[in-house]
């Protein structure tokens, strides 16, 4: 029988970004297999996820990238036609703790899978890279032409991932990747069954204040109130993680018979300031959300913002949903599920 199928590998798909992928994937008819080691997500999303698209997952594996025996036994098990790339550590801050450890499970993790990737004859796919790369900005909005000046390991990781990939792509016939970088991904499933689940007290600022507004924690500290912004907070380009979801299936559409590297922006291509955010989120959910001015985190910059065009003139993607509706999405993600995924849907 001829497959009818593309079979994608998501590296990560259990995580924020890639279970809303492999959403995607599923409702556009991909065979999806995933390995993830769980190091930061629950094998539980996979359920949901199962729920959300009305369709099974192919196979999941608990594999640590690194651990080449292991994904080689993946490859020869399903027949693989492309890879969506997400698995990695994210956290700026705990990059600057703890760097060998970043380098190691972030590039580490990528040359396990491109090594794998090229013995088997696979040659397509989509990265998850990061607009931290490009560092204090000179002006906004930014396009892929503006330099990458990492500020710390998390960022550096990424821009390096980056440099192996272009590299690949120039020395090697046949390779087709895509590297998006996102911008700052919020929001959740509209379905409410999915979202982001960070362990611990949440670094990012709209788990924060969605745990604010459900009464979970006491107030939002605000970093940093005298930046050059319109309202002295921090400016950032926030885009629905189903929007960056709808990308990675367009992206891998695009790649087929494209060989070479491309990068592109994901973001709305608008900014939003921490109190512009805070204030759609008390719509959003119709609770108070106290909050207090404190000194800036070290590291943040005053304001990133995306522009996205490149990847509308390229391949035809543009974020839909706006900053209410990622605050409805989030919010509704949070009030139903008080103990993350370890609630039953
Ligand atoms: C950072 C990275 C991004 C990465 C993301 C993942 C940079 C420039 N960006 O995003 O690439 O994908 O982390 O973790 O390094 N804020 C508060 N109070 C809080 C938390 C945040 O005021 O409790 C403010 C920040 O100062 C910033 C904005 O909210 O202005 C967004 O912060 P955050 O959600 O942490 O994302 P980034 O730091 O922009």
């Amino acid at each position: 029988m001829p497959r009818t199928l593309s079979t994608a590998l998501v590296t990560g798909g259990a995580g924020f970004i890639g279970s809303h992928t492999c959403v995607e994937l599923l409702e556009h008819g991909y065979e999806v297999i995933v390995v993830d080691d769980h190091s930061n997500s629950s094998p539980e999303v996979f359920a949901r996820t199962e729920k959300v698209a009305g369709r099974c997952l192919g196979a999941v594996y608990r594999i640590d990238l690194r651990d080449r025996d292991a994904l080689n036994a993946v490859f020869n098990r399903h027949p693989i036609d492309v890879v969506v790339h997400f698995a990695g550590k994210k956290e700026v801050a705990e990059s600057v703790r703890t760097p060998v450890e970043y380098y190691d499970v972030n590039v580490g993790g990528t040359l396990t899978l491109l090594s794998v990737m090229q013995e088997h004859g696979i040659h397509r796919l989509v990265f998850s890279s990061s607009c931290s790369i490009y560092g204090e900005a000179d002006r906004i909005p930014l396009t892929e032409a503006d330099p990458a000046r990492p500020t710390n390991p998390y960022a550096a990781s990424k821009w390096t991932c980056e440099q192996i990939l272009a590299d690949v792509c120039r020395r090697r016939d046949g390779w087709a990747v895509m590297s998006l970088r996102y911008f700052n991904p919020a929001g959740a499933h509209p379905s409410g069954l999915l979202g982001e689940v960070p362990r611990g007290a949440p670094g990012n600022v709209m788990p924060y204040m969605a745990q604010v507004a459900a009464g979970r924690l006491d107030r939002l500290n605000v970093f940093g109130g005298d930046y050059a912004t319109s309202d002295g907070t921090g400016i950032r380009d926030y885009i629905h993680v189903m929007d960056v979801a709808e990308a990675h299936r367009l992206a891998l559409e695009h790649l087929a018979g494209r060989p070479g590297m491309r990068v592109f922006n994901l973001g709305l291509g608008s900014g939003t300031s921490v109190l512009e955010l805070l204030a759609a989120f008390r719509r959003a959910s119709g609770r108070p959300i106290p909050y207090r001015i404190v000194p800036r985190r070290p590291g943040d910059v005053g304001a990133l913002v995306a522009d996205p065009t490149a990847a509308a003139r390229a391949w035809g993607w543009r974020a839909t949903r706006d900053v209410a509706a990622m605050c409805q999405d989030a919010w509704r993600f949070t009030r139903l599920n008080p103990a993350g995924y370890a609630d039953r849907p």
